[in-house]
């Protein structure tokens, strides 16, 4: 949700600009804009659309050893070129752009109207450039912190002064920013997929935190004029993690990744012996694990849908009350937080702000919580007591994927470790983790069946409206293969539990509603075939995935045939189908796969 690239060198930063825009577009996509500082001063140039619409804006000559640029998904007014960043003061001395939202910007905007001002844009984020620019500091340090004094609201900036051309001041409260370091020059981003090209030595900013970016180095300091000594980290990432590779889009790229991105993800981590998990990063032993009564898992989107497969399956394996929620609604209802609760917060990015917020209140309360979370050194990860990092690699598609694989093995192994300090025997620890050991292959196997799947989906692209039916452990399953297929194809699709169809919804079935059936080979077969039946009876056509071996009333229904593996296991694969599926009827429409409209990766605001 919006990116933020800035560069200080010796190098032309325009060209450093635009390529770490490129890599951030996936985090908002509707305006981009630069501003470089050179011998004419200060030259800002914004354009509505896509990175590759501002390159075509700019002029063959713009030269400049400094400047900042913004990709933008609208947030204050609407995507055009006036509200596309950078934001500047009047006199265009100052140049800012910034990720999050500024909650006291109306009445900043107010005050600074009544004295004159001339607002050029309905963003928030303009309110900084005006103060900056009329702050009485003589350093830009000092502007800036002047200004952050006045501000209330989550941030990431990054500014730019013509009258301090050596430097860059830059600052963080609530929304992700990084500094490179390179060798004479350094750069700022908001993700890391803009700065692996140049370099893998990074400082991640802490919130509360600013710095003073140079072409020689940096220096971090605090609100309070502080220095914060932050030493330089090494990342373990490399341009061709978050390059396509030659696939067409990210989404596909990502999901063919997903037996590789597994088994390393596996490594290490599984015990035959004492039929356990190895997680030393939870922080937990044995005692405290055993100590919890409850586990609480808190995430948005699809990560919460995993949640739910992660609870059922924590409850299976466990026999510990489990329940997911959506971190977004959590944080509001004044939450009561028990100190034998286990919470337990899902992420990808590490950035959501709904779920680092519910993280928050969790800890303001003395709970103990722990992440899953893909981006190492993110804010979720950082602010949790402990956790399992997913080790996914760079997800760049909006519609997650890999990563919520790697959630739902990631419960698998907390469910493991929680299992064995209770009730689970060896034996079963150890069928879980031959169960998990297959899972690569078993992926495989199912990518294998992709021109089935895409002819599948070609046949559902057509319907305006769909159903995903499943119960039990299949409910989540149906509840993200909805929640893919309308990100992306743009198709209204709804999630039902099978059992709750004859309840209601059972009234919108005819010919024209097709309905994607979750049937796993499992207690509950001839109860989901039976919810089945009266769809059929009511005309509406259906689409089965299901595991090898189960009969289907009419054998011409159109099947995908999943590998079975442990029945706690199942929904991990059984989801794997249903992003193919999105993926292709999204492909057979016609539509943007990677940068769905409406919807940016990695939701930074509330
Ligand atoms: C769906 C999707 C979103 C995210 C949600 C949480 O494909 O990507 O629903 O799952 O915004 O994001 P993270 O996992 O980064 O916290």
């Amino acid at each position: 949700m919006c990116g933020i690239v800035g560069y200080i060198g010796n190098q032309n930063a325009t060209p450093v600009l635009i390529e770490g825009l490129s890599r951030l577009e996936y985090r908002g996509y509707d305006s981009a804009g630069i501003a470089v500082l050179g011998s004419r001063g200060t030259q800002v140039f914004r354009s509505v659309g896509r990175v590759r619409d501002l390159e075509a804006s700019l002029p063959r000559r713009l030269a400049g050893k400094a400047g900042i640029g913004h990709t933008r998904w609208a947030t204050h007014g609407p995507a055009t070129e006036d509200n596309a960043h950078p934001q500047t003061s009047e006199d265009r001395r100052i140049s800012v752009v910034h990720n999050g939202i500024i909650d006291n910007a109306a009445t900043l905007r107010e005050r600074l109207d009544a004295r004159g001002v001339k607002f050029a844009s309905e963003t928030d984020t303009e309110v900084i450039a005006h103060l900056v620019a009329r702050s009485e500091a003589s350093t830009l340090e000092g502007a800036v912190l002047d200004v952050l004094s006045r501000i209330a609201g989550t941030y990431a900036i990054a500014v730019l002064d013509e009258r301090h051309p050596d430097r860059l001041v830059v600052a963080r409260h609530g929304s992700p920013l990084i500094l490179g370091v390179g060798d004479r020059e350094m750069f700022v981003a908001s993700d890391l997929a803009a700065l692996v090209r140049h370099t893998t030595s990074v400082v991640h900013l802490d919130d509360g935190e600013l710095a003073t970016v140079t072409a020689s180095g940096f220096r971090t300091f605090s609100r309070e004029e502080e220095n914060t000594a932050k030493v330089p980290t090494s990342v373990d990432l490399d341009l061709e993690d978050v390059g396509l590779g030659g696939y067409r889009h990210y989404m596909r790229k990502e999901i063919l990744e997903q037996p590789s991105s597994v088994e390393r993800m596996l490594r290490g981590r599984l015990d035959e012996r004492f039929g356990t998990a190895r997680l030393d990063g939870l922080n937990l032993g044995p005692r405290e694990l055993r100590w919890f009564r409850r586990v609480k898992i808190l995430g948005c989107g699809s990560a919460h849908y995993v949640g739910q497969f992660g609870a059922s399956m924590i409850e299976e394996v466990a026999r510990i009350p489990a329940d997911a929620e959506p971190a977004s609604e959590f944080r509001y209802r004044n939450p009561i937080i028990e100190p034998d609760t286990l919470y337990v917060a899902v992420s990808q990015s590490g950035e959501t702000a709904d779920t680092a917020f519910a993280v928050q209140e969790v800890k303001r309360k003395g709970g103990q919580i722990v992440g899953l979370v893909n981006v190492v050194g993110s804010t979720i990860a950082r602010e949790c007591d402990g956790g399992i990092y997913l080790h996914a690699g760079p997800e760049v598609a909006v519609a997650s994927t890999k990563a919520l694989t790697h959630m739902g093995i990631g419960f698998a192994l907390l469910a493991l470790c929680l299992g064995r300090v209770r009730d689970l025997s060896i034996a079963d620890g150890q069928r879980l983790i031959a169960g998990l050991r297959s899972i690569p292959d078993q992926i495989q196997q199912i990518l294998a069946d992709e021109p089935h799947i895409a002819e599948v989906a070609a046949g559902l692209a057509g319907a305006q409206s769909l159903f995903f039916i499943g119960r039990v452990r299949g409910f989540p399953v149906a509840r993200e293969g909805a929640q893919k297929f309308k990100e992306i194809s743009y198709r209204h699709a709804e999630a039902y539990q099978a059992s709750e169809l004859k309840h209601g919804p059972l009234a919108l079935i005819d010919e024209n509603l097709p309905t994607v059936a979750i049937l796993p080979d499992d207690e509950l077969t001839d109860r989901n075939l039976a919810a089945m039946q009266q769809i059929v009876a009511r005309r509406g056509s259906l689409v089965v995935i299901t595991h090898p071996g189960v009969t289907l009333d009419d054998p011409e229904t159109p099947r995908v045939t999943v590998p079975k593996n442990e029945r706690e296991l199942d929904p991990i694969l059984l989801t794997v189908p249903l992003q193919l599926l999105a993926y292709h009827a999204a492909l057979t429409l016609g539509h943007d796969i990677d940068k769905p409209r409406n919807l940016a990766k990695s939701v930074t605001v509330e």
